[in-house]
């Protein structure tokens, strides 16, 4: 699939959504939908009928973040909302194979996401059940966050798991990708980039999406994993 643009619209103003989407949609591949329950973070967004109306006005498919507790009960509805891709976390999650395998028969994109301290290995089998794992950058719950170095073992050591396995897995990353950053996520193995602050804090978020994908392509095309 090669490199995809997310950005986040946490970052955008939460009063003009649709217009916000519509300012990213000619340059980017996915919108990223970060949903907060206060819970399983320390911090609130927005739920499913938020979810549901963007579905219908975005240009875009959306990329439905969970940040939520009792995500087994919740994550389905969300793909029933129009998303195109769901990613719980597995910190929240009872059961991450039953609940990925809900998801495809919903008809979305199974995604899992690792908060930083979580390690990857004892996951390692149920990657050919999913169809991204989202690797976070930061701890989940606030855009604007420093990107932590210490997960890019993590992402080297998935991208080492999808390879070695031959597996269709998208990288995710998500938390302080910007330009300063994007080169290092790719080089260590990511394809999929999330960017809040980074794209909508740009005077022209599309041109920052562009950027970013220029950054990723490039360091790809010269990293261990992407060289032909
Ligand atoms: C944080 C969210 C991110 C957030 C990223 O918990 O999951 O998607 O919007 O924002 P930046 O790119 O500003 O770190
Ligand atoms: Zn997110």
């Amino acid at each position: 699939m090669g490199v995809q643009i997310s950005p986040s619209i946490l970052s955008a103003d939460f009063t003009d959504l649709a217009g916000e989407v519509a300012r990213i949609a000619p340059a980017a591949d996915w919108v990223h939908v970060d949903v907060m329950d206060n819970h399983f973070v320390p911090n609130l967004t927005i739920g499913l009928p938020v979810v549901e109306r963007l579905a219908e006005v975005s240009d875009l498919p959306l990329d439905v973040h969970l940040m939520i507790a009792d995500v087994d009960r919740w994550a389905p509805d969300y793909a029933d909302a129009g998303a195109g891709s769901v990613t719980f976390h597995v910190e929240a999650s009872t059961a991450p194979v039953r609940l990925a395998r809900t998801l495809r028969e919903h008809g979305v994109r199974a995604g899992m996401a690792l908060r930083p301290a979580t390690a990857i290995e004892p996951y390692a089998d149920l990657l050919a059940e999913l169809d991204m794992l989202l690797l976070m950058t930061v701890e989940p719950g606030f855009g604007g966050q420093a990107f932590l170095d210490l997960v890019l073992p993590k992402i080297r050591a998935a991208r080492e798991l999808v390879k070695g396995r031959d597996l269709d897995l998208w990288i995710q990353v998500d938390g302080g990708v910007a330009a300063e950053t994007v080169e290092r996520c790719a080089e260590a193995g990511a394809d999929v980039f999330v960017a809040g602050s980074a794209v909508y804090g740009a005077d022209d978020p599309a041109a920052a999406v562009q950027g970013l994908r220029q950054q990723a392509m490039a360091a790809t095309a010269s990293s261990w994993w992407g060289r032909p």
